[in-house]
């Protein structure tokens, strides 16, 4: 949520920026700035709507040269989606600049503070109170008596560029004025953050830090040091990735990074692996992430499974780092996720009860928390989570840590915050996801929480080997039985655009079939602002069936999984009732397709694997009806992929 970017030591600092800024667009895109640090002072550019990248180039045309800048893409939580609002901002005196990720708790306090010492603050959100803390500091670490910084303009505060701190305070050597005053910001802040901060009195040193927020530092051949929120952002431009852990501070200078931990002890970054490339993160001859990130699916579940289903009939999962003795002394699972994830939770859920009989309990991560729940060491908490970061996910995770459970996440980013801080990982290989609605990251949790299923009931001794075997040879199936339900775009598309007016989706299903109906709902919504709502097909009649009119559409889920012929008695029902009606349907089942106007097909699998080959006509219906309506897929209104608040 919010994405941010630095660079320093590139004689393209700018390009790298607003190019690192379209990349990073999928975290939110309310509004966009810069600013690059100069000898000459601090240059900002910023704009707000829907138009705001485009229009930051325009803006951006009138730069001056420099080698060092920070950027922000913003998804607003506080204050309104305006230009004042927009990030960077800057102090009283225009030299410092920051970019900030995330929510200042106590920023309220610590602005009335502020603005009893003098301070001007010019926006509505929290995050400008830091840059005015970190003035604060500076002015006092520089001997200014206002203690605010805000007397002179800091290029000529007469601080050399790259001077030492006062040793007094005690920083780490290679640490500068600025490290140190950031960090003296930052033990007064409660909330998450990352931030990177520039300053012109020192204008090719960028610092920055991150609590709970995510960031990530590159550097490449030349001296080019960078950091960002996302690994995306730098992909092509950073040879060697780097990650900080919660509270340390790193400075780039052209050439180097120094890190300290909170106190200015030296620290080291944590080389991070990035197996990703450019190529991944761009459109590639697609109209749109949406619709590439669809066509990829086949791949992303064939690399998911990749060397985790082995010969002997085995899930090899020695990776996950929670062993089979830990994984026998479960007696109860407890799986915590948000949107697209909660719903691969709940498909897992059936998996797991029937194959490894464990019983599991599937949880909003928001609410999880909050609810007291009974977590004890012999529970498994399963964060699911796409980008490792979604900050009610890490919350939920860290909560059932605290109780002495047993941690693991499912999680597509690889070194993200929940992956560090879980007991055990085990990645999806979907490749980055830009998208903001997610799709092939979706399937491949799918495919990660079956084979994790199938690990618990091997260790566990639930599956005979002939089972087994049976079961693993239909997982590795599904890339080819998931590529051939994504050929069938055009068909959908055509079912699509019968439907492009409507204003209201019913979306059925039972068994594995109710959560694949709710992500569709969910798809449709989100990209096409369709009001789609799903039912298990059961409960209609203790309710929704009141909204059912002629001509009301209901999308059902009619696959053969288990109850496939009272979900078709559930059809029947709202078929009575005058609704139009879509089925999903296996290939060649006629029985099935008299009772709908449109079908959309998919190839027939177990029915616990099914809902990776069912979701993806969903996903494609709800992409053709947001293209029929001319939606922007890629950025639905109000929506950031990577969710950093509570
Ligand atoms: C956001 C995204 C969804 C995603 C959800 C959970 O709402 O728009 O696509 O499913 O966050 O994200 P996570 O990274 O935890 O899977």
């Amino acid at each position: 949520m919010c994405g941010i970017i630095g660079v320093t030591g590139r004689a393209d600092a700018l390009e790298m920026l607003l190019d690192g800024l379209d990349r990073l667009e999928y975290r939110g895109y309310d509004s966009a700035g810069v600013a690059l640090s100069t000898e000459a002072g601090t240059w900002r550019a910023r704009s707000a709507g829907s138009r705001s990248l485009a229009d930051l180039r325009k803006l951006a045309e009138a730069a001056p040269p420099a080698a060092a800048g920070i950027g922000h893409t913003r998804w607003a939580t506080h204050g309104h989606p305006t230009e004042a609002n927009a990030h960077p901002h800057l102090d009283c005196t225009g030299s410092i600049a920051l970019v900030h990720n995330g929510i200042v708790e106590n920023a309220a306090a610590i602005a009335t503070r502020l603005v009893a010492g003098g301070h001007r603050l010019t926006s509505e959100t929290d995050s400008e109170v830091l840059v005015h803390l970190v003035e604060a500091h500076l002015g006092e670490l520089l001997g200014d008596p206002t203690g605010s910084g805000a007397a002179g303009t800091g290029s000529s505060r007469g601080v050399p560029r790259g001077s030492e701190p006062d040793t007094a305070h005690g920083p780490a050597p290679g640490s500068s004025v600025l490290g140190e005053a950031v960090r003296r910001a930052l033990v007064e802040v409660r909330g998450s953050f990352a931030v990177v901060v520039a300053w012109s009195g020192d204008p090719t040193r960028l610092v920055a830090t991150r609590r709970v927020s995510p960031l990530v530092l590159g550097t490449a051949a030349g001296g080019a040091v960078m950091v960002a929120s996302d690994v995306p952002a730098l992909l092509g431009r950073a040879e060697r990735f780097w990650t900080l852990d919660d509270g340390q501070v790193a400075e780039l200078v052209p050439g180097g990074i120094v890190v300290t931990d909170v106190a200015g002890a030296p620290a080291q970054a944590r080389p991070l692996e990035v197996a990703w490339n450019l190529e991944q993160a761009r459109k590639g001859g697609f109209p749109d992430f949406m619709s590439k990130e669809i066509a990829e699916q086949p791949q992303a579940v064939a690399d998911t499974l990749a060397g985790r289903l082995t010969a002997d009939g085995t899930v090899g999962l020695d990776e996950i780092r929670v062993s089979p003795d830990e994984l026998r002394q479960v007696d109860k699972v407890v799986l915590v996720a948000c949107g697209s994830s909660y719903h691969a939770a709940l498909v897992a859920k059936f998996a797991i009860e029937h194959w490894a009989r464990v019983p599991v309990d599937v949880d909003i991560a928001s609410e999880f928390r909050y609810r007291d729940p009974i977590l004890d060491p012999r529970t498994l908490v399963v964060g699911v989570s796409q980008s490792g970061e979604t900050v009610d996910t890490l919350q939920a995770v860290r909560h059932g840590r605290d109780l002495g459970a047993r941690t693991l996440v499912v999680c597509n980013v690889v070194d993200s915050s929940m992956a560090r801080e879980a007991d055990g990982v085990l990645y999806t290989r979907a490749g980055p996801e830009i998208g903001v609605a997610a799709t092939k990251t979706h399937l491949a949790q799918l495919a990660a929480l079956q084979v994790l299923a199938l690990h618990l009931a091997q260790v566990r001794g639930r599956l005979d080997t002939e089972r087994a075997g049976r079961l693993l040879a239909g997982l590795a199936d599904l890339p080819s039985l998931v590529a051939r339900a994504v050929d069938r775009a055009g068909a959908v598309a055509e079912v699509a655009q019968r439907y492009r007016s409507v204003r209201d989706v019913f979306f059925i299903g039972r068994h594995v079939g109710y959560p694949v109906a709710m992500e569709g709902a969910l798809k449709l919504k989100e990209i096409s602002y369709v009001r789609a709502e799903a039912y298990p097909a059961g409960e209609l009649k203790h309710g929704p069936i009141a909204l059912i009119e002629p001509d009301a559409l209901v999308v059902a889920v009619a696959t053969r999984t288990p109850l496939w012929e009272k979900l078709l008695a559930n059809v029947e029902e709202v078929r009575s009732r005058g609704a139009q009606v879509v089925l999903v349907a296996n290939d060649g089942d006629e029985e099935t397709a008299r009772l709908a106007q449109a079908v959309l097909w998919v190839p027939r699998c177990e029915a616990l694997l099914s809902p990776l080959v069912d979701v993806v006509p969903l996903q494609q219906f709800a992409y053709a009806v947001a293209r029929a309506n001319g939606r922007d897929v890629d950025r639905p209104r109000n929506l950031a992929k990577t969710v950093t608040v509570e």
